[in-house]
This record gives structure tokens, sequence and C-alpha cells, in this order.
């Protein structure tokens, strides 16, 4: 259930987090669970630009920093910080459960508290911004505290009662002239340590897939197995590209093994498939030197159909002549 409720949440997320192709992330996924389970009272989860590069829970209280090999490892430098750094949030949302449970007169049953924090930078070294967002029993946004080197934002939830002025101002020195860097700091050194994870280039496979459905066929153009997730997937209807509000899905999802999938889909009427129409699926990435593309023709293949069950019918007619 945690594992679910946590991929949920950055499933979630990544649609905020609106990274550009040069820019890099280092985010971590706190849970924080009230009542018995066989899970840890809390764990974290460290995501580099979403590959998960480390793991922290409350019985070990030591964080793992693992790639996307399996062999664990524990930087010696980045242990301190982490531990120091997951050590805080454990003992922030500890105190906050409490009053949470307090406020809310939680008094059974299991609740889960989770925070994302992290920041992100343009380009090495160059900070963007920082931020924490809680989330509570994967329902209730709760408090969110946000800032990029220009703009403070705090948003106090609606569970809790929030920071008053002079400690939101505090707050903003604190990111500005602490967390800020580093966070940055920390990213650029993993970022270095996980070079051949965060760098590479995997091209993605397409394939336009084609699906009876009712009224019509769906045509799919399936894009998977690229890293990293920028790509641009485009369906073209004899070489003109279909409007994105005719398609339906293209939000970018994480595979599980590392890479990213795409997909993109149009309905086409039955109507429609009769006319003989070419559908290219079209991507391009980071990885490929050209544009990579699949077609299919539409009405050819009616065509061929209606030839064959005319032969069909000829044949019944002829060995009915015979008989
Ligand atoms: C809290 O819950 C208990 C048990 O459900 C109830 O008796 C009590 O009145 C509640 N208190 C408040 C302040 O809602
Ligand atoms: C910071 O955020 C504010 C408000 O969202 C935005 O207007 C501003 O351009 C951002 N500044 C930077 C440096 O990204
Ligand atoms: C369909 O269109 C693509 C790109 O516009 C082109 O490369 C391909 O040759 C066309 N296929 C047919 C069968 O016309
Ligand atoms: C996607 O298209 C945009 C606009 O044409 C371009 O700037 C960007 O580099 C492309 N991205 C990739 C991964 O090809």
């Amino acid at each position: 259930m945690a594992k679910l409720s946590v991929f949920l949440f950055v499933l979630s997320f990544s649609t905020i987090v609106n990274a550009g192709p040069g820019s890099h992330s280092l985010w971590a996924v706190a849970t924080y669970i009230i009542g018995e389970t066989p899970f840890p009272e809390f764990t974290v989860v460290l995501m580099l630009d979403e590959v998960q590069v480390g793991y922290y829970d409350s019985n070990n209280k030591q964080s793992i920093y693992r790639g996307l090999n399996p062999t664990d490892k524990i930087y010696d430098d980045l242990a301190q910080e982490g531990d120091d750094v997951f050590g805080e949030i454990y003992y922030d949302m500890k105190e906050r459960s409490v009053q949470l449970k307090h406020h809310l007169n939680l008094t059974e049953g299991i609740q889960v508290q989770q925070r994302m924090a992290g920041c992100e930078m343009l380009d090495i070294g160059e900070p963007a911004m920082i931020m924490f967002k809680d989330n509570f029993n994967a329902i209730y946004t709760d408090q969110m505290v946000y800032y990029n080197m220009t703009h403070f934002k705090y948003d106090a939830g609606k569970l809790l009662p929030g920071w008053d002025g002079m400690m939101q101002a505090y707050k903003r020195r604190l990111y500005e002239n602490d967390l800020l860097p580093r966070c940055i700091k920390t990213l650029t050194t993993f970022l270095k340590k996980e070079n051949n994870i965060v760098m590479r280039k995997v091209p993605p496979r397409l394939r336009l897939i084609k699906k009876e459905v009712s009224g019509g066929l769906q045509v799919s153009c399936l894009a998977f197995g690229f890293y990293p997730r920028h790509i641009n997937l485009t369906l073209l209807r004899d070489g003109q590209p279909v409007a994105e509000q005719e398609l339906a899905g293209g939000e970018v999802l994480p595979s599980g093994d590392g890479t990213y999938q795409l997909r993109k889909s149009l309905e086409v009427s039955t109507e429609e498939l009769k006319k003989r129409h070419n559908y290219t699926c079209t991507a391009s990435h980071l990885s490929l030197d050209n544009k990579l593309d699949v077609s299919w023709e539409s009405g050819a293949e009616r065509v061929h159909l209606s030839t064959l069950s005319a032969l069909f019918l000829f044949n019944l007619y002829l060995t009915r002549q015979v008989s």
C-alpha cells in the first residue's frame, strides 16, 4: 500500500514539476504512517531525475544509495548529509502527526502523511527552485513551501494552523541561505556520481497499434523504452499533424525500469476508415539524429478484405453451379 501511494504521489507530482531538457532535480518522497502496519513508521525514497537513487527508513536510520544497478552503496560524503536531512524530516513529520491526530481527533486507524521535498536546477550548479509539499491520506493537500530565487510562497493548507509572518520571514531566509544551496550542492554531487545513469540516452521504440472499438478503430502511437523523458511524439494524417485535442493520452509515464513511455490515441470512425488515409507516428528524441516514424494506410486493407469476400462469394457461386 505504501509503495503504491508513493508511486501515485510521484506521478501526481511529476505533472507539477516542469523541468526542461537541461535541468535536473532531486526529490525525497517521505511517508509517515500513523498506526500499526508491517511497514516502518517512516520511509524515504530519494529520486534523482525520477530515477530512484536512495532509501532511508526509521528502522535503520541510515541512508542507502543505489543507482539502477542492484549493488547498494553507501557514499560517505553523502550519507551524513542524508542521515541529517532525513532525520530532520522524520522528526518534523512525527511532530506534525501528533498535531494532526489531536486536531482532527484521530483516535484509531491508519493515517498516511506524505511529503515531497527537493530542488531543481537549470544547468549544472545553477539553482532554480526548492520546495516541499505535504499530503494527508492521499486526498488532502496540506502545507506547501516554494522558493525560486525571487519568490517565496507559503500555503498553510487547511488541516492545521500555519506559520505567522515572523516565522515565514525566518523560513524564507532559511530556504534562501541554507536549504537551497545545500540541496543544489547535493544534487550536483549526485549527478557526478550517477553520471552514467542520468546522462544516458536510450532511444525510443515506436509502434502504431490498431484496436477495434465501438464505432471504429483506435489508432495509438506508442513510444517506449526511452530516456530521458523529454520526447516529441506526433501523429500525422496524410502528412499533417493531428490536433492535440483530437488525441487521447499524452502523459509521459515511468515504465519502472528507468525508462519512459508515452501513448497518444486517435479514434477513427468506420466511415473514415473506408477512406484512404496515411497515418504516421513520428518521434524525435535527444538520442536520435533523425526522426523515427511508422506509417499505416487506412482504406487499403478494406479494399483487400472486400476483394477477399468477393472471391469467396464467387467461389461459393461456382461450387453451387457445379453441384
Ligand atoms: C473525538 O472522538 C471521540 C471518540 O470517537 C469522541 O467521543 C469525542 O467527542 C471526539 N472529540 C471531538 C472534539 O470531536
Ligand atoms: C519565480 O516564481 C514566480 C512566481 O511563480 C515567477 O513569476 C518568477 O518568474 C520565478 N522566477 C524565477 C527566477 O524562476
Ligand atoms: C505516409 O506518410 C509518410 C510521412 O508523411 C511517408 O513517409 C510514407 O511514405 C507514406 N506512406 C504511404 C504508403 O503513402
Ligand atoms: C521538441 O520540439 C521542440 C519544438 O519544436 C524543440 O525545441 C525540442 O528540442 C524538441 N525536443 C526533442 C527531444 O526533440
